[in-house]
């Protein structure tokens, strides 16, 4: 069972929060929200329970073990990228790649996502080309920034075998890839044409990387499928569903236009990446739509905190807290004569961590500083699977509340033409 929870109460106790009459003012939208959710079958709402996805992605994982592969690139931007990056950084050892082979649960991972020159060039200086697989991810199958990624790698790679040694993950029937495919019998996963790339990390564009790379998907769909039963029962008392309108209300009617996702967990600090993405490309649209931004807890209590505490008035912060981190370290006892360092011995830094976070928080809170908490039992392939499905359900209520359509990205076109005219691309 997965094992997370959502605490909303500072946003309604501090001063200036949420009330009663505000969450009243706007039941009978979120009702429809939700209504609508449920009865619109959503394809991310579906994939949790699509089995096939997990078989055929586990199936292909262990020909590139079996395979002895040495270096996995996953090649993909933004909704095609974020995810499975998420996955890695939370659920694997955070030096992964560095770790013996015999430490590892499969070959090195890489993200091929920017079209910096030094990133891509940097992967190709450590993988080995005759024992690399490549995972081209485009649910579009023209992005020029996988394109070109792929087209390099596909250049260091050479002619001999590449083909076998690489996967198309795209939409069933769209796109160039499949053209390429059809040409030179690359194997394809779908991506199924109901699931845009930001809500697509547990389709194959998550489960791929995520079981070459030795995580358990079967538990990753179990949390995610305990999700939406749980939103399927509860409707808009859920607490994904709740907070989709607390969150629009602390924008729209309290002027807290930013949104915080403060992660009490190095491991998480990608979760948030991942969520910045969601929230900001389905929402931000019409002159609407609360600005995201991602934080680390304690790393940026030396950094940010200053402004959340003091700045303006325009922050709601969401503290992502962990109860059992996966190891933990005892501090030695030293110094016990220096009284600024001698109390640390004894405890341990998990504990450390976490007290921080519940200081900071009521800090917030005492300040008069709007604060949520999602709080999970551990790091696990469950709760990160429940955590996707939740932030995605409360992505596309909030795009009902704002009067958006959630699931498209108009505002990133323009810069895309511009780029196809520059580089020469036939027909622009
Ligand atoms: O969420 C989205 O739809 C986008 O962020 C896309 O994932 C991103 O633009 C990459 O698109 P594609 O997967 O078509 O290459």
């Amino acid at each position: 069972m997965a094992d997370v929870t959502f605490d909303y109460g500072n946003l309604m106790e501090v001063e200036g929060g949420l009330t009663e009459r505000d969450l009243d003012g706007v039941a009978s939208r979120l009702q429809e929200a939700a209504g609508d959710l449920l009865e619109n079958s959503y394809g991310f709402m579906r994939l949790a329970k699509t089995a096939e996805h997990a078989t055929a992605c586990k199936e292909i994982a262990r020909e590139i073990r079996g395979f002895g592969a040495t270096d996995f690139v996953h090649v993909g931007i933004g909704g095609s990228a974020l995810g499975p990056m998420a996955l890695q950084r939370a659920l694997n050892h955070p030096y992964y790649n560095l770790l013996p082979d015999e430490a590892r649960r499969g070959p090195r991972i890489h993200f091929a996502e920017n079209t910096d020159p030094n990133s891509l060039g940097a992967i190709l200086d450590v993988a080995d080309p005759a024992n690399t697989w490549v995972n081209v991810v485009t649910k579009s199958g023209t992005t020029a920034e996988t394109m070109a990624n792929f087209l390099v790698i596909r250049g260091a790679l050479g002619d001999s075998g590449y083909g076998d040694r690489t996967v198309f993950t795209t939409d069933p029937e769209e796109g160039y890839l499949n053209r390429i495919s059809a040409r030179e019998g690359i194997r394809t996963l779908s991506i199924p044409k109901d699931v845009g790339g930001r809500f697509s990390v547990l389709s194959p564009v998550g489960l791929l990387p995520a079981a070459v790379g030795g995580l358990d998907v079967d538990a990753l769909l179990r949390g995610a499928a305990q999700c939406v039963d749980e939103v399927e029962a509860q409707g808009a008392e859920h607490p994904a569903i709740m907070g989709a309108a607390m969150h629009y209300l602390m924008d729209t009617a309290r002027g807290r236009n930013v949104r915080v996702m403060m992660a009490y967990a190095d491991a998480l600090e990608r979760i948030a990446a991942w969520f910045v993405q969601l929230w900001a490309e389905s929402l931000g649209k019409e002159g609407k739509g609360s600005t995201p931004h991602g934080a680390v807890g304690t790393t940026d209590q030396h950094s940010q905190v200053q402004l959340y505490m003091e700045g303006s008035q325009d922050k709601v912060i969401e503290v992502v807290e962990v109860e059992e981190h996966p190891r933990d370290l005892t501090i030695p006892e030293a110094y016990e004569d220096l009284d600024g360092v001698g109390y640390l011995g004894g405890h341990t830094m998990g504990e450390l961590l976490n007290v921080e976070c519940d200081a900071t928080r009521r800090a917030l809170t005492e300040a008069g500083r709007p604060n949520c908490t999602i709080k999970l039992g551990a790091i696990g392939e469950e709760n990160l699977g429940y955590i996707f499905q939740a932030l995605e359900v409360q992505t596309t209520v909030a795009g009902s509340l704002y009067g958006v359509n959630a699931f498209d990205q108009p505002g990133v076109e323009a810069g895309k033409q511009i780029t196809y005219k520059r580089m020469g691309r036939p027909g622009y």
